[in-house]
């Protein structure tokens, strides 16, 4: 029986990752295109982002790499330069863990770029620790930073419309939740610093995200900016894994799940895709629209959020 259980669990994840996933990205390629765009990449260096940033290049974009190390950055924009045959591939230094260095970023980037029509937030983490302003980490990096980032160029790209804001999240939010008191009291949204908390600040900072989106997009009505959250698909970037746990994982995840290109499909959907606009404000995951849980749709706590964000980042 037990044997039965493994076989029809490890099918499942084969049918519905690697199959399916990769089926319905395959269309993307055809009808997307980004002619003289100009996009900002928040953390490119690696994986999923450097996928999206070297796809985007090749259509002629001006990529804006975001990085919080200048040194893999430039060994990225290095690649991307090369592979793609277009030079306007540009590093800028951004640690999202840092409420000065996005603010710093956002200002040298609004004085030196004249154009924004694609914002992409992607960079991710799960790990312990806080960031530099005293945040948990996870909720620091990947909703804080990224709101504040967002916000500060917000007006850039109100005038560079039709524009997009695309923030990568996972099917996670299901398992994560906003605690406002807990945040007012810890600057977190976990009380522990346990394997467990650390893997539940991630996952409520991803339910960030798409609350993050979901608001953006009420503020946003009536103007050309259309922003969407969206889920990557599994793919085996396994960077944050120690050597030896990656060289376990390695050979399973390449078996069943997609590679960095296949995740940045997902992204480039959501990038490029035309007619999707009145859905601005959704989840997509795999392409397409998904519901996500009741938290993840909760408009009243997404302003909250909001407001809170606000307050946190000195917006407000
Ligand atoms: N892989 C998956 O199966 C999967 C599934 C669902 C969602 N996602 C999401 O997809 C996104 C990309 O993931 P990935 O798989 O491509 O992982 P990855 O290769 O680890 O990429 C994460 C990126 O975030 C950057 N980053 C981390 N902390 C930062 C900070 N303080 N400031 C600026 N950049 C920072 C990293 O830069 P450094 O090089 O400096 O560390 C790295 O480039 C993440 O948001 C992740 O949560 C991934």
């Amino acid at each position: 029986l037990i044997y039965s259980i493994l076989f029809l669990i490890l099918f499942y994840i084969y049918f519905y990752y690697f199959l399916y996933f990769k089926q319905c990205c395959t269309f993307l390629w055809g009808d997307a295109n980004f002619p003289n765009g100009h996009s900002l990449k928040g953390s490119i260096n690696s994986g999923i982002g450097k996928a999206t940033a070297l796809a985007l290049a090749k259509r002629g974009a001006r990529v804006i790499l975001a990085c919080r190390s200048q040194e893999r950055a430039e060994a990225a924009a290095f690649d991307i330069r090369r592979e793609s045959g277009n030079a306007q591939v540009v590093v800028m230094r951004l640690d999202l863990g840092s409420l000065t260095s996005v603010r710093r970023f956002a200002a040298s980037f609004l004085k030196t770029e004249p154009r924004l029509d694609l914002l992409v937030n992607s960079a991710g983490v799960m790990g312990p620790g806080r960031t530099e302003d005293g945040f948990g980490m996870a909720f620091g990096v990947n909703h804080l930073g990224h709101f504040l980032l967002a916000n500060l160029l917000l007006e850039r790209l109100r005038r560079c419309g039709p524009s997009r804001v695309v923030t990568v999240a996972t099917v996670l939010p299901r398992l994560g939740r906003v605690d406002f008191p807990l945040l007012a009291s810890r600057k977190d949204l976990v009380s522990g610093d346990s394997a467990w908390s650390v893997f539940q600040a991630y996952c409520s900072s991803q339910l960030c995200n798409v609350l993050f989106t979901r608001e953006l997009a009420n503020r946003l009505e009536g103007a050309a900016v259309s922003c969407y959250s969206l889920h990557p698909g599994a793919v085996h970037t396994c960077r944050g894994l120690g050597a030896w746990l990656q060289l376990l994982a390695l050979p399973f995840a390449k078996l069943f799940f997609t590679d960095a290109e296949g995740g940045a499909q997902a992204v480039l959907h959501c990038a490029l895709q035309e007619g999707i606009e009145p859905l601005s404000g959704r989840h997509f995951s795999r392409c397409t629209p998904q519901q996500v849980g009741a938290r993840g749709r909760d408009d009243a706590v997404a302003k909250k959020l909001w407001e809170v964000s606000e307050r946190l980042t000195g917006l407000s």
